[in-house]
């Protein structure tokens, strides 16, 4: 397809003259004169422009996922059926959440309320709200600033998992179809272009031709650049339409390979079921709507020292699989971060994925974020922790100690590993070995937190780890209360 193609509010959109670093949410408002989409702070923290886009979920149903529209690109919708508030009203009858909304008072200057309507649309079709907190879990990214939360939280549990057999359920039904995403567009104006090839050979062909050329997956940081930096990248790539990039298969010779382009919401439903300490660092993910889009491959090539994947990973022994025309490389998950904010990926290449064994025997392992907020928050420091300790003689066999927020880059404590190896795995020598992590790591004093308090941080989750893994090897993050009101 050489020019944008999308389905908005069921009807379909060709558009063939604009940039296409245009956002969804500026073309709602803009061009589609759909104000109901709000704008707040353009940066994915506070719900306002939330859409929903029906999406392939891993195992092959469609859901709706509710997304950041302000971090969407245009082509980023290229064939996909996106909904908007406006198309929520059929026959003159309010949709089952808005009627939730203004029922339960969940309303008043309304500044958010179309962006906490399609959040709620998103629950309202959704099948794995078994637990409250998951809930909360799906609110998390929707800020209000008047009516107070109560009310929301009360229309959230009235519509969640509710699934009418409606409109909007038929069209995520077999019968409806979305259009392929391959996409390669020039902008006539601005001469910017937009590649999604669909395979790897088209993508080394885009690549050879376009040297300019900027790769992206969930555009959850790129964009950023275009609504925060006015940055215009001329040729960008995005690896979403190739389906070998995508979730989550078992390796050859054991272990998973984790695809580059898997979303991180499809990385933590896998993880539930498969990886507590994965899972542990994932619940305090950005939230919802960011966990919708964001990918692994995203998340590890931003190569940001407080990227939350990276230090559970590298503990877990995860592999960088590299990919170019010219074939596969691999390399130690902490050796892909060469310095701040810089990757070992060559020009052409790409990350295809990472590769994590199973546990070795005996292993306890664990991962924590410490940030001053709980949900939608950015690590001051963060630690994925892993040893293995010999049942009979209570040693220290093998330890993987990855922290963020603690060098210019996820980085191992090695010297602070080398001393708990050999050691009996007790508080003292886990005390004693801690006083390396000063030799491993001189931190950085920023808003988030002094060069001191993350020194101690580092310290206290390595003791901690030590305590939590006393009574389970691979401890699970309890299910958290879901209000700080008790409703009655
Ligand atoms: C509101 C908000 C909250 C956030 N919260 C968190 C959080 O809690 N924890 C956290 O760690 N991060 C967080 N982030 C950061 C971001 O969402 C994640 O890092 C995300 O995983 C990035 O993935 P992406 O696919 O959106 O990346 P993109 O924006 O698509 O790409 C990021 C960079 O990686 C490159 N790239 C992407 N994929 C590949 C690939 N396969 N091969 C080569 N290069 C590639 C791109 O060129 C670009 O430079 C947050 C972001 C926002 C806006
Ligand atoms: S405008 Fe705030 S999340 Fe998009
Ligand atoms: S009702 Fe005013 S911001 Fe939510």
């Amino acid at each position: 397809m050489d020019h944008l193609r999308f389905c908005l509010n069921d009807r379909w959109i060709d558009l063939k003259d604009i940039s296409p670093t245009t956002t969804v949410l500026r073309y709602l408002r803009d061009h589609a004169h759909l104000t109901a989409t709000k704008e707040g702070c353009a940066e994915g923290d506070c719900g306002a422009c939330t859409v929903a886009v029906a999406e392939e979920r891993p195992d092959g149903k469609r859901t709706y996922r509710a997304i950041n529209a302000c971090l969407l690109l245009l082509p980023m919708v290229q064939g996909k059926r996106v909904y908007t508030a406006e198309a929520l009203k059929r026959n003159g009858e309010y949709h089952l959440v808005q009627r939730a909304m203004a029922e339960n008072l969940g309303s008043q200057c309304g500044y958010c309320t179309p962006g906490i309507v399609m959040a709620l649309f998103e629950a309202c079709y959704r099948d794995d709200l078994d637990q409250p907190w998951k809930i909360d879990a799906q609110m998390a990214g929707n800020l209000c600033r008047c009516t107070g939360y109560r009310p929301i939280r009360a229309a959230a549990n009235e519509v969640a998992g509710k699934r009418p057999d409606d409109h909007f359920a038929q069209a995520l039904g077999p019968g409806v179809k979305d259009e392929p995403m391959q996409l390669a567009y020039t902008s006539p104006h601005t001469q910017q272009r937009y590649y999604n090839p669909a395979t790897f050979e088209e993508l080394w062909d885009v690549l050879d031709r376009e040297p300019e050329a900027r790769i992206v997956a969930g555009g959850t940081d790129l964009s950023l650049e275009v609504t925060k930096r006015y940055a215009d990248p001329p040729v960008l790539v995005s690896l979403e339409a190739i389906a070998g990039l995508k979730g989550v298969r078992p390796g050859a010779g054991g272990g998973h390979v984790f695809g580059a382009t898997t979303p991180v919401t499809d990385l933590e439903d896998w993880a539930s079921a498969h990886s507590p300490p994965l899972e542990r660092m994932l619940r305090y993910f950005g939230a919802r709507a960011i966990k919708n889009r964001a990918t692994v491959g995203g998340n590890l090539c931003n190569a940001s020292p407080i990227g939350d994947l990276a230090p559970v990973l590298i503990a877990l022994g995860a592999e960088a699989v590299l990919r170019s025309r010219a074939g596969e490389r691999r390399m130690p998950l902490e050796d892909f971060f060469v310095a701040y904010r810089k990757t070992a990926l060559e020009p052409k290449e790409i990350l295809a994925g990472v590769k994590v064994p199973p546990l070795p025997p005996h292993a306890r392992v664990s991962a924590y974020k410490v940030s001053k907020r709980r949900e939608l928050d950015i690590s001051a420091v963060s630690a994925g922790l892993c040893v293995t300790v010999d049942p009979t003689s209570r040693r220290v066999t093998s330890a993987r100690l990855a922290y963020g927020g603690m060098a210019a880059t996820p980085a191992r404590a090695r010297k602070t590993e080398a001393a708990l190896v050999g050691q009996v795995w007790t508080e003292d020598s886990v005390l004693a070995a801690a006083k390396q992590l000063a030799e491993d790591f001189t931190p950085l004093s920023d808003h988030r937190g002094s060069a001191p308090y993350r020194a101690l941080v580092a310290r206290n989750l390595l003791l901690g780890f030590f305590e939590e893994t006393k009574a389970q090897p691979c401890p699970r993050l309890p299910h958290p209360h879901t209000a700080t009101v008790e409703v009655r």
